[in-house]
């Protein structure tokens, strides 16, 4: 191979443009609005936050025309087509269904859900409505993905026998936090784990087999966890994960051809290498869109397939969303985490 593909991926402007609302303003709700606004032709059209003023203060700060003192008052909204859960990983389930049952397309950020009991419930509830739904698994929406996506469809790798991914964030103790608290959801497999487990399912499917282990925080959450995951072709896959250190972010795939490896910040636009006896070939992400505001393709990817008449993701399914939280569940188990 002397180059690599070219990413096919839905463009940042001139596509079809839905009406967003905003459900629990913190800290991501601020990066995906401020990159969707910067970045592309969607727009906000109402935020909703437990509080009248906090859900004021985002909409003036983001030019967002409408805002709410309560979730229920932005599901009712006719405007909407599309409402993004932004909230701690424990209101998911209740704010996914609260949307859907009011008929809109809903985009719930990572981890879709606290297992996969309330993953299949909210599947459930969407395929019946008939709305679009989606865990927000931006990652898969980089043109990075694309094109490694690509590779693998061509078989350019060969079969492969392995795949490493180490994802460290240092989140800073606090047993009230959303990152240590039981009630919130907290853990650092729920969290930075969910995209190492979503990078191996993404290149090597369900495991028929994980071995887990790790350390608890104080509060019975996990605060770190290795997990091997074995897969039925004889494919393994090493899982890292922590809350107590910050590792690179490094991901790999290693095929009886060739391999592909991020250094660093696989789950933000990253380059790779791709190495095989021909050499090395590298892929930089040349959009121009760095760090969270790579956030901004998930969101026209969206658009494109509510415009289309899509309920799903072809490439993220709420199946995909299932597998992962079952695998996140077996994980949990094995470590005894609360
Ligand atoms: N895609 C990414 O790169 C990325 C990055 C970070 C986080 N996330 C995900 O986004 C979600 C939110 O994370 P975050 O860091 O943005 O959280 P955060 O800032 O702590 O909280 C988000 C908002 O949720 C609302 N909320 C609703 N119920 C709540 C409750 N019981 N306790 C606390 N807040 C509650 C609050 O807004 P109001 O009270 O004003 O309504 C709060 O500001 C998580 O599921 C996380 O996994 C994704």
């Amino acid at each position: 191979m002397n180059s690599l593909p070219s990413p096919h991926v839905t463009p940042l402007r001139g596509g079809p443009i839905l009406r967003w609302g905003v459900l629990a303003p913190g800290a991501i709700a601020q990066d995906f609005v401020s990159t969707m606004h910067r970045n592309t032709d969607q727009r906000v059209h109402a935020v909703a936050s437990r509080s009248t003023e906090r859900a004021a203060a985002f909409a003036a700060t983001h030019g967002i025309p409408r805002s709410y003192g309560s979730y229920d008052q932005l599901v009712a909204d006719p405007d909407i087509d599309v409402v993004y859960v932004a909230a701690p990983h424990s209101e998911h389930r209740a704010l996914a269904l609260l949307a859907i049952a009011a008929g809109k397309h809903v985009l719930i950020e990572k981890p879709i859900a606290l297992n996969a009991a309330e993953a299949i419930e909210i599947a459930d509830a969407a395929r019946s409505a008939g709305v679009f739904a989606m865990e927000a698994m931006w990652t898969r929406y980089l043109p990075q993905s694309d094109v490694v996506a690509q590779l693998l469809h061509d078989g350019t790798l060969g079969d492969i026998k392995l795949v490493a991914v180490n994802l460290g964030w240092q989140f800073p103790y606090d047993p009230t936090s959303r990152g240590f608290d039981p009630a919130l959801g907290g853990g650092a497999m729920l969290d930075a784990g969910v995209y190492s487990l979503w990078f191996s399912q993404f290149v090597l499917g369900a495991p028929s087999r994980v071995v887990a282990s790790g350390i608890l925080a104080p509060t019975g959450v996990d605060a770190q966890a290795i997990a091997t995951l074995g897969f039925d072709n004889a494919a393994q896959s090493t899982i890292t994960t922590s809350f107590l250190i910050s590792t690179p972010g490094g991901a790999s795939i290693h095929g009886t051809d060739a391999s592909i490896r991020y250094d660093a910040d696989f789950v933000f636009p990253a380059p790779f290498v791709l190495s095989s006896k021909a050499g090395d070939l590298t892929w930089r992400d040349e959009s121009g869109l760095t760090g969270r505001d790579g956030l901004a393709w998930e969101a026209v990817a969206l658009a494109q397939l509510v415009s289309d008449g899509r309920t799903e993701s072809p490439v993220h399914s709420l199946d995909d969303s299932i597998s992962l939280m079952r695998t996140i569940d077996e994980v949990r188990s094995q470590l005894g985490a609360r």
